[in-house]
Formats: structure tokens, sequence, C-alpha cells
């Protein structure tokens, strides 16, 4: 009996132990920065592939805070309106209803910006490693499909739905 509650203990111990070794590859200790700057890619794809260390922006070229403004750029929230249509976002997407994708009027006050941004331009691997855009799949069954959207156009597209979501509290 003892030894079989050492076994419950000591397993799990050792299966995390072993799952680190396997990430960090490396044993030698000499050039291990170099070496984990070289996998780090690799590594973060496997980490981000399991659903893990993905950060709450997503994936995608947005890794940064955008620190906007509460007040909104009418000008840009104009050309995003355009671009979401000639972009053929509203073939998927209404802002009060669900269409082929989920109704947008909100999403600003449901995710960050810069999450919404990752989405625009890099949905296909949204889809896979963030953990809400993959939920969304699940309920939508249909993947949202890259649009090739530049980061200024997404940027446009952003704030006509910051527009958006307070023309509806008027
Ligand atoms: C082929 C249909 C399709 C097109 C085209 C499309 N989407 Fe989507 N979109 C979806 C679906 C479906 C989802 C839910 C996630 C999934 O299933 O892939 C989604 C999710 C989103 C989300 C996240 C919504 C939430 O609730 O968090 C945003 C934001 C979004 N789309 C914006 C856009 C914009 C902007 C465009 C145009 C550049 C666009 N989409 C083009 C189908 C589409």
């Amino acid at each position: 009996m003892r030894k079989r509650y050492l076994l419950m203990y000591i397993l799990p111990i050792l299966l995390v132990a072993g799952c680190g070794g396997g990430n960090k590859s490396e044993t030698s200790g000499t050039t291990t920065e170099q070496k984990a700057q070289q996998t780090a890619t690799v590594e973060q794809t496997q980490a981000t592939a399991q659903g893990e260390q993905v950060s709450e922006f997503g994936v995608g070229p947005i890794q940064e805070p955008l620190n906007l403004p509460e007040t909104i750029d009418e000008a840009l929230a104009k050309k995003g309106e355009e671009l979401f249509d000639k972009k053929g976002c509203t073939a998927c997407h209404e802002l009060d209803n669900r269409k082929v994708g989920p109704p947008l009027r909100d999403v600003v006050n449901q995710r960050p910006p810069e999450w919404i941004m990752n989405m625009i331009i890099n949905p296909e691997e949204m889809i896979l490693k963030d953990p809400v855009a993959k939920k969304l799949l699940e309920e939508y069954g249909v993947p949202m499909t890259n649009q090739n959207v530049s980061k200024d156009e997404a940027r446009a597209i952003l704030e006509f739905l910051r527009k958006a979501a307070k023309e509806k509290k008027n």
C-alpha cells in the first residue's frame, strides 16, 4: 500500500520534469542562450499548438499594446467602414446579427483591440492556436478566411468597429 501511494505522488513529478527537459532540449549549457533563441520559434509554435502561452493579444503581428485614445478618429473609422465592405467582411459579418460569423457591434467590448486586429490580419493561425478563436470556430463551424488585410487597414476597420460600439449606446 505505501509503495503505491509513493508512486502516485512521484510519477506525476517525474512526468512534469520530463516535459520540462524536453522543451529546453540542450543539456550542455554552454551555448544555452544561442540555442534557446534558435529554437524559441519552434518551441513557441509547439507551445501555442497545445493552446498554451498565447498572449491575450492572440497570435499575429500585433504584440505591443495599442494604447488607443478614448476618442474616435472619424476619418479613420470612415475608411474602415469602406474597407469592411471592400475586403469582403460583409459577406460573413453584420454588426447586429449572426451571419456566417459572429455579429461585430460589441466585439470591441469583448476582446482586446490587439486581439481583434490579429484576428482580422491572421485568422488562419488564430483559429488554430488562440483559445478564444478556437472556441468561436467550434461554435460557428466555418473558418474565417484571410482577406489580405494589412496592419493599417486592420487598424482602420478596428476604428470602424469602435465607432459602431459607441453608436449603439446613444
Ligand atoms: C468566410 C466568412 C468570413 C469572412 C469573409 C470574414 N469573417 Fe470574420 N469571422 C468569421 C467566422 C466564422 C468567425 C468565427 C471564428 C471562426 O469560425 O473562424 C469570425 C470571427 C471574426 C472576429 C472575432 C469575433 C468575436 O466574436 O470575437 C472578428 C473581429 C472578425 N471575424 C472580423 C472580420 C473582418 C474585419 C473581416 C473582413 C476583413 C472578416 N471577419 C471576414 C467569418 C468570416
